[in-house]
């Protein structure tokens, strides 16, 4: 057995945290052989962090064998203390009629602070996956607070996106979803996010082969994946949180695993035409645990470029909105 990993978790009381945790204490995220200890913070509120003694209490229940401690905190800076993952959930969800753009002054608040506790407290080799929405531009922001870990450290999570993509694809095609493979998301995790389809394969083909019909790929196709937070809202009165927890597993769990090739929202450093300094979804390969490249040799039609510099402009305007935060 390997050392525990110590792993914590803002929002832990939340929706998502209720099905993330879980499946965390059972070895989904970091594998069988791998002990964890859960570092649970919730905001200062009496009631959040009621509920998160009962969920405490649901994990002892459990008996999870790879669960070897859980710390329940408000206080961030206990949370993050020598944490080895900082999965960043915690924030304020969308309601019905909002864009997820809406949340940022408030959100953006928790992960200027949350950026610098991390950087003064967490492990050396800390990595940082941003939830919370609007999930791209929280990253930048929290990565902007680090003086001590490289940007790289800092991913938010577009594979609920992917997981979407993959899904609406087989559905189309009439595959099973393990047909569907190289569907990677560019951009924000917004509707102006880029399902690039041209890339994908269904059953080894490509997926513009097997399904012929481009309007659906250049139309309903890309609106449904940008859309299906909102559609979830609209239909459960609640943003997605199994979904998006599930999301996160296969998130952490792909950077953990050498050679896989996922989305991520990293910091661009110019790829595909994104502004240097924004935090856009891309393909990347993962090369160490935790460690990852950039796969930057899609080429890009028309269409895609399009495609790429509206979700570009939209992060940019994303980080203006908030650049008086991170002065
Ligand atoms: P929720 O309201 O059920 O839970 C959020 C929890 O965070 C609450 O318990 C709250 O007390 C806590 N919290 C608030 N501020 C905090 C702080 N500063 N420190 C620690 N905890 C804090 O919301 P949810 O459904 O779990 O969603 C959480 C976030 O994830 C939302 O912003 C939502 O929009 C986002 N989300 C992102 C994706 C994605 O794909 N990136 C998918 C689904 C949801
Ligand atoms: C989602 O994509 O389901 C989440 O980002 C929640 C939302 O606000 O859409």
């Amino acid at each position: 057995m390997n050392p525990p990993l110590r792993v914590a978790v803002t929002g832990a009381a939340g929706q998502i945290g209720y099905s993330l945790l879980f499946r965390l204490a059972s070895g989904a995220m970091f594998g069988p052989d791998q002990p964890v200890i859960l570092q649970l913070i919730e905001a200062p509120i009496e009631k959040a962090l009621k509920a998160l003694e009962g969920v405490a209490m649901e994990l002892d229940d459990c008996a999870f064998p790879l669960l070897k401690g859980i710390i329940q905190t408000s206080d961030p800076a206990v949370g993050f203390k020598d944490a080895n993952w900082c999965l960043l959930v915690g924030a304020k969800p969308r309601g019905p009629g909002m864009e997820r753009a809406d949340l940022l002054k408030d959100n953006g608040r928790i992960f200027i602070s949350q950026g610098q506790i991390i950087d003064a407290v967490a492990a050396a080799d800390a990595r940082v996956a941003v939830v919370g929405n609007p999930a791209n531009t929280n990253c930048m922001i929290a990565a902007s607070q680090a003086k001590r870990l490289p940007a790289d450290r800092f991913t938010a999570m577009v594979r609920l996106d992917q997981n979407r993509a993959q899904s609406q694809l087989a559905r189309k095609a009439g595959v099973d979803l393990t047909g569907v493979q190289n569907i990677f998301i560019y951009g924000n995790h917004s509707p102006t996010m880029f399902p690039a389809f041209a890339h994908a394969t269904i059953g080894g083909k490509p997926a513009t082969t097997v399904i012929a019909d481009t309007a659906w790929l250049h139309g309903p196709f890309c609106e449904t994946v940008g859309k299906r937070g909102a559609a979830i809202i609209a239909a459960r009165g609640a943003s997605s949180a199994a979904s998006a927890a599930n999301a996160l597993v296969d998130h952490v769990r792909s950077l953990v695993t050498p050679g896989v090739i996922h989305s991520v929202a990293v910091k661009s450093n110019g790829h595909y035409g994104f502004d240097a300094n924004v935090w856009a979804g891309m393909p990347v390969r993962t090369t160490t645990p935790g460690s990852y490249e950039a796969i930057t040799s899609y080429a890009m039609d028309d269409f895609a470029k399009s495609k790429l510099a509206a979700t570009n402009k939209e992060l940019i305007e994303e980080r203006a909105f908030i650049a008086d935060l991170i002065k």
